[in-house]
């Protein structure tokens, strides 16, 4: 069945421009009376676990490392976050009741395939998080969750990406009451995704915003770094992947710690560096980062939820609990890897060489 673009030049401006609906979707999904409804059976046998793998590919690798940050906060749990085409091949030594959660929007992608199919030959229970009902890998799962994201046409992932955090951290926070924890910071997890669904529609209304640093910084530039810390080096991954996919401008993302053990010595005039400060922990360390590349000469832009006396630009976005803002740090990231890819002739849909599910190993 066709979807239609309706207004849209691309599939891509669309969907980036779905999430904050997709992200009240999810909230419609899964909570009914203030009450998390998840199968319980699910959360029964999560509970049990004593540690949690998550196997993924692409952008949901990158979900999954923000999904790991939640699942260990809220339902303290050990968790680790498996490539899947490393996975499969190398299995790692396992704890003794491990659970594996499988993210891919597709449901279809082989290295996944591959590696859920070693899993099951070893009888450990599996959730696969997906878009698609019925895929391959939701079909050989014993549990599945689904996104409720709606068909993403455009191979860079964007709103999957969204929904695959937003449906991780209402299965931590269920995860949390299965286990009857009681947080010492409790997140209010219905109220704060609401939050973060106005939050990104802000940043989608102020698109010409992106467009503009995007005219300014990234027409001539050949290499942009994104750092960051925590969650916000998480996202700092996945907004080098998107600007990569669809721009082809060469893009790397770092724990903004690690910038200066090497990859510093690559900071030229005018390199842009995205710098996300998503946390009050390290948010000064980060700051350090930034003078530091500033005094090489980079082009800093700061993603935050705070205004900071900083050399450079500044994304704001509202305030978030910091445990869910990469929901909203991702969005100005998304839209300036489309605005770059169209700056640069670019068909944001079908980037070169890429393939949204890949089924080949
Ligand atoms: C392909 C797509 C990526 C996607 C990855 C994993 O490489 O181009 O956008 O992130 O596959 O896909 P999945 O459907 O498993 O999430």
């Amino acid at each position: 069945q066709a979807i239609s673009k309706g207004t849209y030049d691309s599939y891509m401006l669309k969907e980036i421009d779905e999430q904050p609906a997709v992200l009240r979707r999810i909230v419609q999904k899964y909570f009914s009376d203030d009450r998390i409804q998840i199968d319980s059976e699910l959360l029964h046998e999560l509970a049990q676990a004593d540690r949690i793998y998550i196997v993924a590919a692409g952008t949901s690798y990158h979900a999954g490392l923000v999904g790991k940050n939640l699942l260990e906060q809220l339902a303290q749990i050990p968790v680790e976050v498996e490539l899947a085409s490393e996975f499969g091949y190398h299995l790692p030594q396992l704890s003794k009741h491990p659970f594996f959660i499988f993210l891919s929007q597709s449901g279809e992608t082989a290295d996944s395939r591959q590696a859920l199919v070693q899993i099951k030959d070893l009888h450990y229970p599996i959730l696969t998080l997906t878009n698609v009902p019925n895929s391959t890998l939701a079909r050989e799962a014993d549990y599945t969750l689904l996104l409720h994201a709606g068909p993403e046409i455009a191979v860079a992932s964007t709103k999957a990406y969204t929904a695959q955090i937003a449906v991780q951290v209402i299965l931590a926070q269920a995860l949390s009451q299965e286990k009857e924890l009681t947080p010492s910071k409790p997140l209010a997890v219905q109220q704060q995704l609401g939050l973060a669904a106005n939050a990104m529609q802000s940043l989608v209304d102020a698109k010409e915003e992106i467009q503009a640093l995007v005219q300014k910084y990234f027409s001539k530039q050949e290499t942009v770094f994104f750092i960051g810390r925590g969650n916000g080096y998480a996202v700092a991954l996945e907004a080098a992947l998107k600007l990569k996919e669809v721009s082809y401008i060469h893009a790397e993302g770092f724990a903004a710690g690690e910038l200066k053990h090497g990859t510093i010595a690559l900071i030229e005039e005018q390199t842009p560096v995205v710098a996300f400060i998503l946390e009050g922990q390290t948010a000064a360390h980060t700051r350090g980062n930034i003078r530091e590349v500033v005094s090489r000469g980079a082009q800093a832009i700061v993603v935050s939820q705070r205004q900071f006396s900083q050399k450079g630009d500044q994304i704001i976005f509202a305030n978030l609990d910091e445990r869910i803002n990469a929901l909203a740090a991702i969005v100005p990231m998304q839209l300036l890897a489309y605005y770059a890819a169209l700056e640069r002739g670019n068909d944001v849909d079908q980037p070169r060489n890429l393939a949204k599910s890949v089924t080949v190993e």
